[in-house]
Parts: structure tokens; C-alpha cells; sequence
């Protein structure tokens, strides 16, 4: 790694380090128990929020403004010398004698040394409490003793963003901050609650310190004083607070102790960022509830334990698999930063990041493909979410855009053909895993008409199958599905405004999911109705033979007209990666096909630095096309980016056609530590360890910038496509399959994976180190034959010794 790259991987400590704050945009962590959520930058920038970032958020942060990435979680530190000096190094900026910062899963550290005085941060949030911990810790490295004003500081939003950045003028009269002696918290009340009764469930916000509080302001402008910013507070200044409390205004916490630390001494403290449910309900209740909250937290060992529990939750997790491979590079980005992010995407779908503002909620599809991740390392989670999209789902079998299960707004009921399509996949990867099949039999209602109320109810496998019906009614001319507002691309719906227009990609996937259910109609023993997904499985690859092939690549759609989109024919948007790639996937076109179209891919859309993209060339936008396909500049998102959720598809194909090393290749350029290194920082400047949704392409000046960062489907893909189509540890309905694919020069890997109650100790070798297939198994020393190990050799609790040799 180039010894001027601002960070550096501490594999050991499950920890990056990072060196220079100075970086080109925030590279960002989360922190959350699933309830109270945080994100942290490596400068201490970051909001919280309760549930919801759209109706719940605790602070603010304030997405495309300057000064960059603020505010956020702040401490000011201020010695006898007068400076004042932030171990986040924001917001003050004072230079420091020594910086780092460290993201791992769930928490952030932050280590800062000025003169004597060595300050450690921790930020993180446990399962059990809904908390903010800054765990402070001190360290006089002098030889005399010292007194320090140590000030904590968050920005309280308005909890109804909506509110926030439209009638902030009014709504902010309905606010209170208040100092409560026993608590030795500020608490902030939101009660703008009488036009939306949906806000009961909003939090009593508490701000609350370990150590005693000397002096506080709970009105934000008192703290800063006239004209200034976090970068220079007047309280800060004068080495006290005003005591302030709030009936109107802009409100804050702020809190001032003042420590003595011995010479060569450690002092620990703690803030705490907190919230205590239904305070506009039972506000006197709540208060009582954030008493006893600071009194829990206060106690001594408690933001250990607090710790502990939350280092436990992470090993739990990432513990499903973890593999030791060749590359250092490779193999922290499966076993740690993808399974992590593939959290995030799970809790955050499209919604929330340092550039996403988080008005987004659930996007039906979104969080399907999200639960695929989940569902192999923990599908009791995948499972509950499941429950809640298949209930999202209308009589008729479509399934909306967008629905809302905190902010309980109705469901965005709009057609993208897609939206049903992924649901058959997350159910089959939930029972991949768990192997019980009687989540299928459950009863759940429908979703009815005003896209709020449920109507009636059916069986999950009900539900499941009633997509077909829906496919089956939305066929357009050529005998595949209309597009309607879209399919999995947003923007195809353009081709389709008068609702004539024809998906080939949602063809292709549809064919796919025809293969799954039918898999388990026959699992369960259901032969008319597995005869009936076979005959439509055959009829819709036929009408995609019929008229998608277009010399040496697959079409993508058809518009409103039957024009062909996606043909050597068009002046733009000539081949689309889509198509190609799920081509392989639903197995639809001769292997002669498949290889020529993803040989297309290779040619004319992976850019060979980082990444392929998403079709070529880009259309031309106005003020040049009086009709453009999409607003969008060439190069940019939908237009010819490198759009990196369709990349990982095509990782997979190329697993699926065997081709190793062009497999890895697409892998690898992704991998954001080595996008970054192709690309340069400067150019790239997202995370080393995040994946994006999108990266500037070669039709664009700004090509290699790594956009949209975190919240993207590329995650949850990527993590599927490095361990169950390259590593190719692969759970099935009948058990887990092996068919691990070795790029050239490796010679092998091992893998830990917990699988229905069983922990697999697989170790694949490759002797000739030159990848190939599966040529022998043995399972605990015992020759094994095929490549499944079947559900009937697992045994809850055992341990079970795979050995692959590929040649
Ligand atoms: C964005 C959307 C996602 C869509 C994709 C392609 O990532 O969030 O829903 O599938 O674009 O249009």
C-alpha cells in the first residue's frame, strides 16, 4: 500500500486507522443497536436519530452544506494555557501533537495528544441501551497536575426532519430544554405533536454526563453567541456555559465539567446521548425513565459491560464466516467491511448517510436484495423483515415501491415490474439457510388497496405464487413483462411512459424465480403446481429467445413503440450490462450466447480500473436531446456510471461460466482499498472499506469518483457474490454446496461457517494453484461424493472437518 495513504488496516483489531482528518469527503461508520441509530465521521461529524431519520432525528446534520460534515458528536478540551482543542480534531481544527482515528464495527475511537494531555473517544452504541456512550478517557502525560473545562456539545434537530427544513420558524416554539439535577442531564422535549399523532412514539432526548455537571446551555445560540459557529462557541471561550434553558429557539446540549487530573495520571468519564420512548404520551414518565437511565449508566463498570455486549453482538455475527485467504486485501473485505456494511444496508436501505438525507424509507426492492445478506448470517432478522415486506404485498400479487414500517405512511403504490420478483429470492435464501420450510405455510394479509390497511390473508407460499399470476397479467407484446414505472433501473421506466413498453431484465429474472418456486413446489410435494411454474418457466424463456438476442449481446427493453433498447441499432445505450449477466443467472440462451455477451461486457463496458459500466454509450442529456432518457449526464448514475450493484451480478455469471480469473477480476476492482489505490484518493474519495453505489465514468471528467457511499445495494451483492459464488460456499435447500472458484496462483483457502447448528471447518486446496473445480471432497477424513453436504449430515452442534481439492 502506498506509504502516503491517509489510513491503514489493523486486521488484527478489526480496525482501520485513519491518519489525516483532512480527507476528501467523511468517511463514515455507524453506530447502532437497531433502535437508536448514530453516524460518525473520522472528524466526530455525525446526527443520531430514533428509528427513524425522517421522523425521529435527534441531531442535526446538515448534508450538502459547508462547513463540511457538521456538526456532530463534539468535545472541547480547554487547559490553563487557554487552548481549547477537540479530539476529533474537528470543530476546532487546533493542530495536534498527535491524531488518529479508528472505525470498527459499532464504534469509533478517537486518540489526540496537545502538549501533556493525551485524550482518548470511544462513541458506540450497546444492544441494551438506547445511548450514545462518549466514553472520555484523559491521560495527564505531565509531571504536574492539571485542571481541564471539558465541554460535550450536540445540535438538537427538530425530531420531524419535514419539520426542520420546512416551518422550522414556527415549530420551533414547541420546543423545551431543561437541566434536571437528578438526571445531571439537559433533556429536550419535542411537542409539535398535534398534527401528527404518528410523533407519540418520539423520545424525551437527554444529554447526560458522568461526572458533575459545573454548567450547561440548552439553547444553542447562547452557547455559540452572536455569529459564530461549533468551530469557536462563546461558552468555550469564557470556560463556562449560561445555564441555559429553552420554552423557544434552537436548541443544544452542551456540558461543562471541570476535571483535575494528578500528574501522570488517567481520568475516565463519560456523555451520554440518549432517549427514553413515548415522551409526548407520558412525558412525567419519561422523565422518570431518564433518571433511572442515568443512574444505570452512571455506575461504575457499566460502560465496559456496555462495550462488551456490543464486541459480542459483532462476533456473533461476523462468526457465521470467516475465511483466512492469500490476499490480506480479499479477505478482510469478506470476513469483516462487507458483512458490516451489509448491516448497514439492512438497517438503512437507501435512506440515510453523510449524503443521503434520509427521507427515503424502505424501498421494497432494496430491502429485499438487502435481507439476501442477512438472511445468511442471520435469518431470524431476514425473517422478520420478510414477514413485513410479504405483507406489503396487494391482492393481485404487485408489490409497492417504497413503504414506511416506522414513519407508517402509506405504501408508494406506483408498478415497478420488479418489486414482486425479489421476494421469491429472499424467501429462498431464508430457507437456504434455516432449511424450515414452515415459514411458507404462515398466514399474512395483504396489503389493501389505500396501501395502508391490511385486507384478508393468505399463506406465505399464497403470496408467493400470486406473483406469477401478476407476471402472467403483465405481459406486453413480444410475450415478456411490461415495464410500467420501471424495472430494477429506475430510469428504463422512461421507455415506457405509455405503459407499452417491455422488460427484458425483469424477463430474465422472472424466469429465475419461476426455477425457484417450482424448486419448492417439488420440495413440497406439490407436482401439478410445479408442473404448472415449469410450462410458464419454458414459455418466457421462449419469448426471450425470440426476440432478445441481438448478434452478440442480449437486448435490454423494448419501448412503448417495440423498439428495441440496447441494440447495436440505438445511437446510445447500445449494450446494457444487465441483460448479459442475467442471462447466466436465469440460464436463458446456449452457453455460445452467454460467453459471446459477457465477452461484449468485457470489451466495450469494463473500464479495467474500476469497474464495468452500466451500459455504453451514455445518452446525450439536454440541452442536446430534446427527450433525453434520463437527466443525467454521460457518465453519471444511470447514464454510463460504473454502477457497481449491476457489477456484482456480472461477478457472478462469470463465476457461473466458470471463468475464475475474469470473476476476480470484476471483484477486485471494486474492492474499494484497491479502487481507491487504482483511482488515487483525491479522485476517488470515498471509504477504503464501503462500497458505493456508483462511480463516475470514463464519458464524464470527474471518472473514478467513488459517489452515493453506504447506503446501496452493492453491499448486500457483493457480500453474496464473494462468498457463495467466489469463495462459493453456498447454502441450498438441501444443504450446503461447495464450488469454490480460485483465481490463478491461489492455492487454497479455509473457512469457518456455522451453518444450521453446525460449525463447517472447510478447507479448499488447489495444488496446481490454478483454480478449476471441485475434483474430490471428504467429510471428516471421509470420501464424499458430489458437492453438496447435505442437510442430513449436519447435526446441531457438531463439528464437521470439509476438505475440497480442486483441479
Ligand atoms: C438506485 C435505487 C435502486 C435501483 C437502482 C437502479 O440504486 O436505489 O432501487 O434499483 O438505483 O435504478
Amino acid at each position: 500500500m502506498p506509504a502516503s495513504l491517509p489510513y491503514q488496516f489493523d486486521d488484527a483489531h478489526q480496525h482501520i486507522t485513519i491518519t489525516d482528518p483532512r480527507l476528501p469527503q467523511p468517511w463514515i461508520n455507524y453506530l447502532s443497536n437497531g433502535t437508536l441509530h448514530a453516524f460518525v465521521s473520522q472528524a466526530g461529524g455525525g446526527m443520531a436519530w430514533w428509528k427513524s431519520p425522517l421522523k425521529n432525528r435527534i441531531t442535526r446534520y446538515r448534508q450538502y452544506n459547508l462547513p463540511l460534515d457538521s456538526p456532530g458528536f463534539y468535545v472541547y478540551l480547554k487547559g490553563a494555557d487557554g487552548i481549547v482543542w477537540s479530539p476529533t480534531w474537528r470543530p476546532v481544527e487546533t493542530p495536534l501533537d498527535s491524531w488518529q482515528a479508528q472505525h470498527q464495527p459499532g464504534l469509533s475511537r478517537f486518540i489526540a495528544r496537545k502538549g501533556s494531555v493525551e485524550a482518548t473517544l470511544e462513541l458506540f452504541i450497546a444492544p441494551g441501551e438506547n445511548v450514545v456512550v462518549w466514553d472520555l478517557q484523559l491521560r495527564n502525560l505531565g509531571e504536574l497536575s492539571i485542571a481541564l473545562d471539558v465541554f460535550g456539545y450536540v445540535e438538537f434537530c427538530l425530531l420531524d426532519w419535514k419539520q426542520d427544513t420546512d416551518w422550522a420558524c414556527y415549530v420551533k416554539h414547541n420546543l423545551q430544554t431543561a437541566f434536571d439535577r437528578e438526571a445531571n442531564a439537559v433533556t429536550y422535549l419535542y411537542r409539535h405533536f398535534h398534527f401528527n399523532p404518528q410523533l407519540a412514539d418520539c423520545p424525551l432526548v437527554y444529554f447526560g454526563a458522568s461526572e458533575p455537571v459545573t454548567s450547561f446551555d440548552g439553547d444553542r445560540d447562547v452557547f455559540m453567541g452572536n455569529y459564530r459557529d461549533e468551530r469557536a462557541p462563546v461558552a468555550v471561550e469564557r470556560g463556562a456555559c449560561s445555564d441555559s434553558e429553552m420554552l423557544c429557539g434552537d436548541p443544544c446540549g452542551a456540558l461543562h465539567c471541570r476535571l483535575e487530573i494528578p500528574a501522570g495520571g488517567l481520568k475516565q468519564m463519560q456523555f451520554f446521548l440518549g432517549g427514553e420512548p413515548e415522551a409526548i404520551v407520558e412525558w412525567p414518565q419519561a422523565l422518570v425513565g431518564v433518571r433511572a437511565s442515568m443512574a444505570r449508566l452512571r455506575q461504575p463498570g457499566k460502560t465496559a459491560s456496555l462495550r462488551a455486549e456490543l464486541a459480542q453482538w459483532w462476533d456473533r455475527h461476523l462468526g457465521v464466516l470467516r475465511a483466512e485467504l492469500p490476499d490480506p486485501d480479499i479477505a478482510r473485505q469478506i470476513s469483516l467491511w462487507s458483512p458490516m456494511q451489509s448491516v448497514h444496508t439492512g438497517r438503512y436501505s437507501r435512506s440515510v448517510s453523510q449524503h443521503a438525507a434520509g427521507v427515503r424509507t424502505l424501498g421494497f426492492r432494496d430491502t429485499c436484495q438487502d435481507m439476501i445478506a442477512i438472511a445468511y448470517r442471520d435469518p431470524r432478522w431476514a425473517s422478520e423483515v420478510f414477514r413485513y415486506l410479504i405483507s406489503q404485498q396487494y391482492e393481485d400479487g404487485h408489490a409497492p415501491h417504497q413503504c414506511n414500517p416506522v414513519e407508517k405512511l402509506p405504501a408508494e403504490s406506483r408498478i415497478h415490474i420488479d418489486n414482486p420478483l425479489w421476494l421469491p429470492m429472499l424467501a429462498h435464501a431464508i430457507l437456504a439457510e434455516t432449511g424450515d420450510f414452515t415459514l411458507l405455510d404462515e398466514s399474512v394479509a395483504w396489503l389493501a388497496e389505500d396501501s395502508i390497511s391490511a385486507v384478508g390473508s393468505a399463506t406465505i407460499w399464497q403470496h408467493l405464487l400470486k406473483i406469477t399470476e401478476f407476471m402472467e397479467a403483465n405481459l406486453g407484446s413480444h410475450g415478456v413483462p411490461l415495464t410500467h414505472n420501471g424495472d430494477w433501473n429506475d430510469s428504463i421506466g422512461k421507455f415506457s411512459k405509455k405503459g407499452r413498453g417491455e422488460s427484458l431484465f425483469a424477463a430474465q429474472q422472472y424466469v429465475l424465480i419461476l426455477g425457484l418456486l417450482g424448486e419448492l413446489a417439488t420440495l413440497r410435494g406439490e407436482t401439478a403446481t410445479a408442473a404448472r411454474l415449469a410450462t410458464l418457466k419454458e414459455k418466457q424463456a421462449a419469448a426471450i429467445l425470440a426476440c432478445a438476442w441481438d448478434g452478440a449481446w442480449w437486448r435490454r427493453a423494448f419501448d412503448d413503440d417495440g423498439v428495441a433498447i440496447g441494440s447495436s441499432a440505438c445511437e446510445y445505450g447500445k449494450i446494457w450490462l444487465n441483460t448479459q449477466s442475467w442471462a447466466v443467472l436465469a440460464g436463458v440462451g446456449s452457453p455460445a450466447q452467454n460467453l459471446q455477451a459477457m465477452d461484449s461486457v468485457a470489451e466495450l463496458l469494463d473500464t479495467g480500473l474500476c469497474g464495468i459500466t452500466k451500459l455504453y454509450p451514455g445518452f446525450k442529456s439536454f440541452p442536446d436531446a430534446p427527450d433525453p432518457y434520463s437527466g443525467y449526464s454521460p457518465g453519471c448514475g444511470e447514464n454510463g456510471a460504473i454502477f457497481c450493484h449491476a457489477n456484482t451480478w456480472a461477478i457472478m455469471a462469470e463465476a457461473m461460466l466458470g471463468r475464475a480469473d475474469k470473476a476476480w477480476h470484476y471483484y477486485r476492482q471494486l474492492v474499494p482499498h484497491l479502487a481507491l489505490q487504482n483511482v488515487g484518493l483525491e479522485r476517488y474519495k470515498a471509504e477504503p472499506y464501503a462500497y458505493v453505489s456508483n462511480i463516475i465514468g470514463p464519458e464524464n471528467p470527474k471518472y473514478g469518483w467513488a459517489n452515493v457511499t453506504q447506503v446501496t445495494g452493492t453491499a448486500a451483492w457483493m457480500d453474496i457474490a464473494a462468498t457463495q459464488y467466489l469463495l462459493g460456499i453456498r447454502p441450498e435447500l438441501g444443504g450446503l454446496r461447495l464450488v469454490p472458484l480460485l483465481p490463478t496462483g491461489w492455492d487454497g483457502f479455509t473457512a469457518t461457517r456455522i451453518f444450521r447448528g453446525c460449525t463447517l471447518a472447510i478447507d479448499v486446496r488447489c495444488p496446481e494453484l490454478a483454480g478449476g473445480t471441485v475434483s474430490e471432497i471428504s467429510v471428516n477424513g471421509i470420501s464424499h461424493p458430489g458437492n453438496l453436504i447435505p442437510a442430513s449430515a449436519l447435526h446441531v452442534g457438531a463439528v464437521i472437518h470439509i476438505t475440497a481439492i480442486l483441479a
